[in-house]
């Protein structure tokens, strides 16, 4: 068949029979309704996935990206099984979407340990800087955890505090959808009180029986202000009790701490030991012995200050010298 046969079928053909255009018209007028649902099936089937999969690893995506920085944390009004926590913590990401995030229960914890709280995360708008204070009173979900907690805080030089909980987020028109927050927050420890030393240490007589007074200088390279109770301290030389140090409603604040001591030790027991130390210096070791607060003991506490010896070079012979 040649060429021209076909075009002159098909020519003839078009002629009888209608446009294109009304041809088209006349499929759309009865099949219509199928392309409504070819549209709407392959809108959701684009939509779908973008909404209930890529927008949540989307979200996901961007909480585990973001940064939590703690830039203050207090610790007051402590009892045997509750404190109250009061502390700024600021939200670092560099995602285009800003969502609210619900607010939410979070465990606190050392990283690897149980965790001792859980804390109310108040909602916010997941922004770069976004600052979130918290000011609770909370119950110690397990005061073993705080104590593994306070010791690291005493010890190490850096802690990390995990915070985790599965808050609700929800970005613009979009459905709210569950996300976890897993964020573990690198903080400065007081790093076993490194810096921590005596002066002014005089004779004194005061409550107690004590009989010493002076000075004590506690550096804290953290950010956190640690209201410690009204604290107790054994002081033994080579293993040997000589007495016991009180430091009165002690509050460790970020910075240089400088605070009254008083001690109640045995002079006679001490004067025994100078023989055997040159220039009548002796090297007391100091560990916690209690705590308390409003007449409630703090464990935490006095695991943490009991889990860090503490040796300062004591100059009897100064301390002889001057009394009030
Ligand atoms: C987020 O981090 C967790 C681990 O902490 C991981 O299991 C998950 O796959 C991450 N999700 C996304 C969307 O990156
Ligand atoms: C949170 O992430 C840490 C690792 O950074 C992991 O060890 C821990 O098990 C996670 N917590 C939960 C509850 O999944
Ligand atoms: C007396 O000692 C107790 C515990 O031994 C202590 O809690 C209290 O604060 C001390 N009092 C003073 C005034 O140092
Ligand atoms: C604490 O001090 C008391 C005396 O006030 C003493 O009996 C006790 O053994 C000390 N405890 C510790 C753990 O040093
Ligand atoms: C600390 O001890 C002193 C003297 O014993 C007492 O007056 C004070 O109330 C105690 N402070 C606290 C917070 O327990």
């Amino acid at each position: 068949m040649s060429k021209a046969g076909v075009t002159a079928v098909g020519v003839s053909d078009v002629s009888s029979r209608p446009s294109l255009g009304r041809r088209v018209a006349a499929h759309f007028k009865r099949w219509w309704w199928v392309h409504v649902i070819i549209f709407i099936a392959v809108v959701l089937v684009i939509a779908l996935p973008v909404v209930y999969v890529g927008y949540p690893n989307i979200a996901q995506d961007d909480i585990n990206e973001s940064t939590l920085k703690i830039t203050a944390m207090a610790i007051t009004e402590p009892a045997t099984d509750a404190f109250t926590l009061k502390q700024t913590q600021v939200i670092g990401t560099d995602s285009i979407f800003h969502p609210t995030i619900f607010a939410f229960d979070a465990a606190v914890s050392l990283l690897g340990s149980a965790a001792f709280a859980t804390v109310r995360v108040p909602e916010i708008k997941a922004n770069d800087g976004t600052k979130m204070d918290i000011d609770q009173r909370l119950d110690l979900a397990s005061v073993d955890a705080f104590k593994d907690f306070s010791k690291a805080v005493m010890l190490e030089k850096e802690v990390k505090l995990n915070v985790y909980g599965v808050p609700n987020l929800k970005q613009g028109a979009l459905p709210t959808i569950d996300v976890t927050y897993n964020k573990t927050v690198t903080m400065k420890g007081l790093n076993k009180l490194e810096g921590f030393k005596l002066s002014k240490m005089h004779l004194a007589k005061g409550p107690n029986g004590s009989n010493l007074k002076g000075e004590v200088f506690i550096p804290n390279p953290s950010v956190m202000t640690i209201t410690m109770g009204n604290v107790t301290l054994d002081l033994t030389v080579d293993g040997k009790p000589i007495g016991q140090s009180f430091l009165n409603e002690l509050v460790l604040k970020p910075g240089d701490n400088t605070l009254d001591m008083s001690a109640n030790t045995d002079l006679m027991a001490v004067t025994k030991l100078l023989p055997k130390y040159k220039n009548n210096i002796i090297p007391v070791d100091i560990t916690g012995n209690s705590t308390t607060y409003n007449g409630q003991d703090l464990p935490y506490f006095a695991a943490a200050l009991a889990a860090n010896k503490l040796q300062v070079d004591l100059d009897v012979g100064e301390i002889l010298k001057g009394s009030d």
